[in-house]
């Protein structure tokens, strides 16, 4: 069975084409990243503008790296949310298009549910139920994952994610966007542990972020450094990255091994494109071995945003029955908990 999976719910456009459920035959993404660059974060208006532009030719290439044609296509899977709504649109009506031409059945993907199962895209797969740290621009949650389609919000962010955070951090820093990337770079040559910057822990038990306050306490942080010679003598720009990325990753980090005791979940995935970070990959994996639970980590190119996580969630929909409506619409929040259980 071959499933064409769309993903344009914010600044990529991505098509791939997954085989039975697993391989990946192709996974295209067309980034945007040079049209956003100058203005530090997404525009949603050219966001949707370059959607269009790129859906056709996307679907196109992955097509063509698959080796097949429209014509074998058995199903489409589409994220309808959550996402930018203008971005949304475009996917979901090119599959509507699809789905209704080629007399295919089409399914709708919460963007979330997609990254929480892109793990099952590689060949070590983790066992039910697990832990998800979903970690991305738009989203910072902690999710108890029963078995596929069956999720439960154990924590989230309740100002910024902490990407976002990554990302507005690297604007004030004048480094360009996306930040995640550039900071983890800088952080190679800077020393971790020479600012203190706050931790936001929310009580003892809580399992919920908060990443506004960090980004505050950087931006007071170097508006003093700019005016203060004997301090730029002293801790270098790669030091404030460091000691920024440590700081994030020390909640995340905390949050995610507490939600495992918490639950006696002894199993965790990470998703989401923070989860590139390998500084992230390495603590809470090494952290998490001490305390007896596994980690699990999709490779680099399915953590961040993509079609073949959005056509794997919904090959185990379409073999349980489900279909969507040419009716339905997108949904720009979109939470987890209304992701309809499988039939
Ligand atoms: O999952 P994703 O591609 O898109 C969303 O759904 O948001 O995640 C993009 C986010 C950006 O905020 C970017 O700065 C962050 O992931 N990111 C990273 C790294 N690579 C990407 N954050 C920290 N370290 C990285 N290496
Ligand atoms: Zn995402």
């Amino acid at each position: 069975m071959y499933i064409l999976g769309i993903d344009t719910s914010c600044d990529d456009t991505s098509c791939a084409i997954l085989k039975d459920g697993k391989l990946v035959l192709s996974n295209v993404i067309h980034s945007q990243l040079k049209v956003h660059h100058q203005f530090g974060g997404v525009v949603p208006e050219l966001a949707s503008r370059e959607h269009i532009r790129n859906i056709l030719p996307v679907a196109g290439e992955a097509f063509k790296r698959a080796k097949i044609t429209i014509n074998h296509i058995d199903a489409v899977a589409v994220t309808s949310g959550p996402g930018l709504m203008g971005s949304l649109l475009v996917g979901l009506y090119y599959a509507k298009a699809l789905s209704y031409s080629m007399s295919i059945p089409m399914v709708t993907v919460n963007h979330l549910e997609g990254h929480i199962l892109s793990i099952f895209l590689e060949e070590d797969e983790p066992p039910f139920p697990y832990i998800a740290l979903t970690v991305s621009g738009g989203h910072t949650s902690i999710f108890e994952v029963r078995d596929y389609g069956r999720y439960r919000t154990l924590g989230q962010t309740l100002d910024d994610a902490a990407g976002e955070a990554f990302d507005k951090v690297a604007k004030l820093l004048g480094l360009g966007y996306p930040g995640g990337p550039v900071i983890e770079r800088l952080s190679e040559n800077g020393r971790g542990d020479v600012i203190k910057f706050p931790r936001a822990y929310m009580g003892k038990d809580s399992l919920d972020f908060s990443f506004s306050g960090i980004k505050t306490a950087v931006s007071l942080y170097y508006k003093r450094y700019l005016e203060d010679k004997a301090l730029q003598n002293s801790i270098t720009i790669e030091d404030i990255a460091a000691s920024f990325q440590e700081a994030v990753i020390d909640v995340l980090v905390h949050k995610t091994i507490l939600a495992s005791k918490k639950t006696g979940i002894n199993t965790i995935v990470l998703a989401g494109g923070v989860a590139c970070n390998s500084k992230l990959r390495e603590r809470l994996t090494d952290e998490a071995r001490s305390e007896g639970i596994k980690v699990f980590v999709p490779s680099p190119q399915y953590c961040t945003d993509n079609g073949a996580m959005i056509a794997l969630a919904g090959y185990q929909r379409i073999i349980k029955g489900e279909r969507a409506d040419l009716s339905e619409d997108v949904l720009p929040k979109y939470p987890i908990e209304k992701i309809p259980s499988f039939l």
